[in-house]
């Protein structure tokens, strides 16, 4: 089905009620040839659709997984003993299905915990659904408001002028909301402030060009593409004053699991001497996560670098290294910026303090 082409981007949305309800997506791997929604009626079905990315990026993948869990109940039949199980199991294979992003295994345990304490006070079918549904649409609400507070605290960063260079997508299309890594540029841009933004175009899968540009040019900011290998280029010759990206998992010690690529263009941003901001929600912290060498990395088909958007570009048979994501050593991070602050050089206890301190209002 075509989708609106204009208007705030709607990543994923829950249509209907909790019994009949489905969830509708953005499917992300047309874009930015074609806007078409996707329909998902079940949990398996999101499971194809977060595996070939239809839906991506850290919070839309926990929203996206929680509203899996709810389509999962569909199949719920016999006793309540039964249903636990069912549900612990299908938790388990949508948290499975991509590795890196903690949203997605957080957002599952956190749904499943609410079925857990829904089952033991006795809740039928009918109210499990509703209950679950009320879960997930409580996180879809808690991370739209935490990209427009890290939006608005990432814009403070942001100078009038400023050249910003950004990495894969990590804006409205990797959220229900604003975005992470975006949001401060669209609230700096509605601040009246004149941003130069780059994209990388981020390869293998090009979220930068395809999605990036296609979002920010669709809210009216301007931005250019450049190739992965050009980075270094354009901060040589001053055209960036900061570099700024998202994040799939930030382990306990603040190092950060993101988009693979996100390394080197930090190392270049501490070499030119220019701040390197990850933008997350606190959603995306793993303190259970001890540093950046226990994050898995997903590795992905060799045919994503071979035959890029489906053309050869190597020849056949050639072995090829796909890691989807690497990690960047806390110690290259100039500031993270959550929705409740801005942490500047994050490490173990900045970041230990960040999670004791109460939700901002
Ligand atoms: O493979 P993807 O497209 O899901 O990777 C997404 C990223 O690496 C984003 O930069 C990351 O999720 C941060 S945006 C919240």
């Amino acid at each position: 089905m075509a989708a609106p082409s204009s208007g705030p981007v709607t990543t994923l949305a829950w249509r209907g009620d909790a019994h009949v309800g489905h969830v509708v997506l953005l499917d992300q791997t047309r874009l930015p040839d074609e806007e078409v929604e996707l329909e998902v009626h079940s949990a398996a079905e999101m499971i194809a659709a977060i595996r070939c990315l239809a839906v991506r990026g850290a919070p839309a993948l926990g929203v996206a997984g929680a509203y899996g869990l709810v389509l999962a109940l569909r199949e719920l039949a016999g006793r309540a003993a039964q249903h636990l199980e069912l549900v612990r199991a299908r938790a388990a294979e949508l948290a499975a299905a991509r590795p890196t992003a903690v949203n997605l295994p957080a957002a599952l345990a956190r749904v499943r915990a609410r079925a857990e304490r829904e089952l033991a006070a006795g809740a039928d079918a009918r109210a499990l659904r509703e209950a679950l549904l009320a879960e997930a649409r409580a996180l879809e609400a808690e991370e739209r408001a935490a990209s427009e507070a890290m939006g608005r605290h990432g814009a403070e960063l942001l100078a009038d002028g400023a050249g910003v260079l950004t990495h894969c997508n990590a804006g409205a299309l990797c959220t229900v909301g604003l975005g992470t890594a975006l949001a401060p540029l669209y609230v700096a841009a509605r601040q009246g402030k004149r941003l130069r933004v780059y994209a990388d175009e981020t390869r293998p899968l090009f979220q930068g060009a395809r999605l990036t540009a296609w979002e920010l040019a669709r809210a009216g900011l301007e931005v250019t593409v450049l190739v992965d290998g050009a980075a270094g280029h354009l901060l040589a010759r001053g055209a960036v004053q900061a570099v700024v990206v998202g994040a799939d998992r930030i382990a306990r010690n603040g190092d950060v699991a993101n988009k693979v690529g996100t390394y080197p263009l930090a190392v270049l941003a501490r070499r030119h001497g220019v701040p390197f901001y990850v933008v997350a929600p606190c959603t995306t912290l793993d303190p259970a996560c001890p540093n950046g060498a226990a994050i898995p990395i997903e590795e992905r088909d060799a045919r994503e670098v071979t035959h890029p958007r489906g053309i050869a570009t190597a020849p056949h048979g050639v072995r090829a290294f796909n890691p989807a994501f690497d990690v960047t050593p806390a110690e290259l991070v100039s500031a993270l910026v959550c929705e409740r602050g801005v942490v500047h050089a994050p490490n173990e206890v900045r970041l230990a303090a960040l999670l004791a301190r109460a939700p901002a209002p």
